[in-house]
């Protein structure tokens, strides 16, 4: 790989108050702790502490160079002196998006955009160079970061845009200026802070404001919201909308699916071709996120055909999905991670992937929750409405945590009762004592219900890892 900037393109972009020693940067960060050799270092104030405490660090650490807005005492490496690192952290995205020969996808939605962005990685990483966000870089530092990052030679750039509050896309999409953009879902997430599920699509929709010209905009075609996103697009000038589903109106269509607890067998129509594939996910939410890929690579002009057979390699991530067998007394526990993240739409898909996962020889299966977040004053109804969907999984015992998780303890049968305990860390020591040999457990909860606490408990108690 070439050089990802020299110092007369970082000076060119950023316009910075003095002339700047020659240097050639390998990547850009703005977390100390991560700072690798030739990485340009971004000086940003955060909510608790400020970069610039870290500056000496991190040229230490083998930074080539650190942006900063004030001097920094001890800092022994180049300095990038601007008047607002934020603004400069901007600034080199928007200069590395310009640059850029690469087809741009972005992808939004209320779940599934790492899943979904993840596979896109993987299915054109295969085809040709391709760059995309890490992990859910997706908020006002994770894109610009992240387009900062998009190597001069890469062909294709994939980037997450997430929001929590109103007006957060629009910049974001500006940045980004992709030629697909595709949202993922409509659901109610963070509504606490939306107010409605409209005002939810509404935002999405901005996604569509920052589009090149000519861009294709990729849409769930089951969602409630279509016909709504749908307008937005055109009305922001998309040249084309691609529908993905079950709907016959789709033009990436899942036309069958053959759902194991390992993955699926998945019949699809992409534009009239009918595709079989092998999907290395378990779960219909997985199929869907399958189709929107195939949907974003077609539209991308990427080889739909081998991005399909790609797919059989894809694996959920940890606290996305990720199984674990674990070897537990005489036989083994299988352990659905889902800690990372829960709303309405992902713990009844996870429930559904519960069901259809066999426990193994004298096994139950086991389900630990904790509290959905962000979900304003509805939370309690969103909780208990998952009775139905928990009862379908056929969980025998239910570990549950966390104040709004009360609504749904009062909804269960006094046989489907495990416990109810305010936090994860009093529920942890449950859950780990209740498992036998052969269960399969399934722990999901919003990152701040902090269930991973319970998946790391789970494995503590088991003899670890089995092999599948
Ligand atoms: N299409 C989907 N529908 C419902 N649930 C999904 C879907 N795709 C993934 N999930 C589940 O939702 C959870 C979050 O998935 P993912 O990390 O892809 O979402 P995200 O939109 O990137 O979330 P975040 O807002 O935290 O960045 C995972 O547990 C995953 O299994
Ligand atoms: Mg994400």
């Amino acid at each position: 790989m070439s050089t990802l900037w020299t110092s007369d393109e970082v000076a060119a972009a950023l316009s910075p108050v003095a002339t700047v020693t020659p240097f050639e940067a390998q990547g850009v960060t703005f977390d100390s702790r991560a700072v690798g050799k030739g990485d340009i270092f971004f000086a940003l104030a955060g909510e608790t502490s400020d970069g610039h405490g870290f500056v000496a660090d991190a040229l230490t650490r083998g930074a080539a160079a650190a942006v900063v807005s004030r001097d920094v005492e001890g800092a022994r490496g180049t300095l990038i002196r601007v008047p607002d690192t934020m603004k400069a952290l901007v600034d080199l995205g928007r200069a590395g998006r310009r640059r850029s020969k690469a087809r741009i996808a972005s992808v939004t939605g209320s779940v599934g955009k790492t899943s979904t962005k993840d596979a896109l990685r993987a299915v054109l990483s295969a085809q040709a160079p391709t760059s995309a966000s890490v992990a859910s870089y997706n908020n006002h530092v994770g894109v610009p970061i992240s387009l900062a990052r998009l190597p001069r030679e890469a062909r294709y750039g994939i980037f997450e845009i997430g929001m929590n509050h109103p007006g957060e896309i629009e910049p974001l999409a500006r940045q980004v200026e992709a030629h697909v953009g595709v949202i993922t879902n409509v659901e109610p997430a963070h509504i606490g802070y939306m107010g409605s599920e409209e005002a939810i699509a509404d935002e999405k929709a901005c996604l569509f404001a920052g589009m090149a010209e000519g861009a294709v905009a990729v849409l769930n075609r089951d969602n409630r919201h279509y016909g709504r996103l749908a307008d937005h697009a055109r009305r922001f000038g998309a040249s084309r909308i691609v529908g993905f589903g079950r709907s016959e109106a789709a033009e990436a269509r899942i036309l069958s699916c053959k759902l194991q607890d390992s993955g699926s067998d998945v019949v699809a129509l992409i534009h009239g071709r009918r595709i079989e594939y092998r999907l290395g996910a378990a779960g219909e939410h997985w199929v869907l996120n399958s189709v929107a890929a195939l949907a974003v690579v077609e539209a991308l002009n990427a080889d739909v055909v081998e991005a399909a057979a790609a797919l059989a390699n894809i694996k959920a991530s940890p606290g996305r999905g990720a199984r674990r067998m674990l070897k537990f007394g005489a036989g083994t526990i299988e352990l659905l991670d889902e800690s990372y993240n829960a709303n309405p739409a992902s713990v009844p898909a996870m429930l559904a992937v519960l069901a259809r996962t066999e426990p193994k020889a004298g096994g139950r299966r086991l389900l630990a929750l904790g509290d959905m977040r962000e979900l304003g004053e509805g939370a309690d109804a969103f909780h208990a409405g998952l009775a139905e969907a928990v009862a379908a999984s056929g969980a025998t015992q239910i570990f549950l945590c966390g104040p709004h998780m009360q609504a749904l303890w009062q909804r269960l049968t006094p046989a489907q009762r495990g416990v109810h305990r305010p936090d994860s860390a009093s529920l942890a020591g449950d859950v780990a004592t209740a498992l036998r040999a052969g269960d399969v457990i399934a722990v999901k909860g919003s990152l701040g219900s902090k269930m991973k606490i319970v998946v790391d408990a789970i494995v503590a108690a088991s003899g670890g890892e089995a092999g599948h």
